[in-house]
């Protein structure tokens, strides 16, 4: 059969994201990958509400019996977000032998490591580009094209709503809270924002990373967060007096003595590239022993950008089934190397 059927958990910004962006992509598909890819079912807490969001209400269930119990549906997405139910969603996936594409990072910086088990243990794709900064390619650079590398150190602005915030509160003196209820409209924030203001959405993209780039296990609580609820209008105009931008970077070192892992706003020089990188964009500097300083720049929110993410797994998913070679792209050897953080 020269069709996938894939289907969808969540229509939020992302589900509804990655449905457009497939129905655009409908024509490209054929000769991009040789088959063509159906969205079967999309679950959805409340159908009245979503069928406004689709042009095929039919394809919309509340019901998760209707889509696992289906034999004919290859890939499960799952942007519904939290940690349950997605992660029994995942498991119960990945045993009935369907491969999983996700963008939930809470879930990944917890339980990541069991979740990439249970896939290699059923030969299936497990991928979640868009858990970190959105629309940039970062974690399949890192698994993939810098794995000659020795990783020394990640850096980065990888949250996109507190990123907006100091950007309009520097740029247009807008207010902490106008700032917030702008890159909540706009899809950036999380469903509790306070993930994103206290820095905990950047620490679990921070675990994510130093696990991938450094190969070892690390889980959001091993990272320090710090968010930018303390900062002030007033600390952004000294800031800005001096030369200096405030931004809420993530850092991750892989040291001789261990790992360390934190999140934290930073003044730095107005003419460091990092200074630059406003509204939802997003960047990540990676150093590594033998290619020097690469960094990755782009949209770190929002419906087209993340789906964008999500689309690009789906296609490698897909690419993976047709070479027969599902569950191989893992992350699943480790080294124990110590965690040298500070308390929260
Ligand atoms: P939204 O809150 O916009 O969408 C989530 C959707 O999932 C909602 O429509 C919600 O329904 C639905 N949902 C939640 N639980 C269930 C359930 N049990 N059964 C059926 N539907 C359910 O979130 P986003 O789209 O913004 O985020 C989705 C995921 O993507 C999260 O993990 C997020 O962290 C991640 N992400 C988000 C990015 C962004 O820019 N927004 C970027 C990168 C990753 P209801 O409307 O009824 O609540
Ligand atoms: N809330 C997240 C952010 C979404 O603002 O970066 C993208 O992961």
């Amino acid at each position: 059969d020269n069709k996938i059927q894939i289907a969808i958990l969540g229509l939020g910004t992302v589900g509804t994201g990655v449905y457009k962006v497939l129905k655009k992509q409908q024509p490209e598909m054929l000769p991009k990958l040789g088959v063509e890819v159906e969205v079967r079912r999309v679950l959805v807490r409340n159908l009245e509400r979503a069928a406004s969001r689709v042009d095929d209400p039919s394809v919309l269930t509340n019901n998760w019996e209707d889509i696992i119990s289906d034999d004919t549906i290859d890939i499960i997405v799952e942007v519904m977000g939290g940690m349950e139910p997605a992660r029994t969603y995942i498991l119960d996936a990945l045993h009935a032998g369907k491969n999983v594409v996700t963008a939930n990072k809470d879930l990944i910086a917890a339980d990541g490591h069991a979740l990439m088990d249970a896939a290699k243990d059923a030969n299936k794709d497990f991928l979640f580009e868009a858990a970190v900064a959105g629309g940039i390619p970062i974690i399949q650079p890192l698994k993939q094209a810098l794995q000659g590398n020795y990783i020394e150190e990640i850096v980065g602005i990888v949250n996109g709503t507190t990123n907006f915030i100091l950007t309009k509160m520097a740029e247009e003196g807008m207010e902490f809270q106008e700032a917030l209820q702008l890159a909540t409209d706009l899809g950036y924030a999380e469903a509790d924002p306070t993930a994103d203001v206290e820095g905990l959405d950047a620490g679990r993209k921070m675990a994510i990373l130093a696990s991938i780039g450094f190969h070892s296990r690390v889980t959001f609580k091993d990272v320090y967060t710090e968010g930018i609820t303390k900062i002030t209008a007033r600390d952004i105009r000294y800031a800005k007096e001096v030369g200096c931008r405030i931004k809420l970077l993530g850092r991750a070192r892989n040291t001789e003595d261990g790992i360390e892992v934190g999140v934290y706003p930073m003044l730095i020089d107005s003419r460091h590239p990092l200074a630059s990188v406003n509204d939802s964009f997003n960047a990540v500097f990676v150093k590594g022993d033998a290619v020097g300083d690469t960094m990755f720049y782009g949209r770190g929110a929002g419906e087209l950008p993340t789906a964008s993410a999500v689309v690009g797994d789906i296609f490698d998913v897909i690419k993976n089934m047709h070479f027969g070679c599902t569950g191989r792209i893992g992350c699943t050897c480790y080294k124990q190397i110590p965690m040298k953080n500070r308390e929260n």
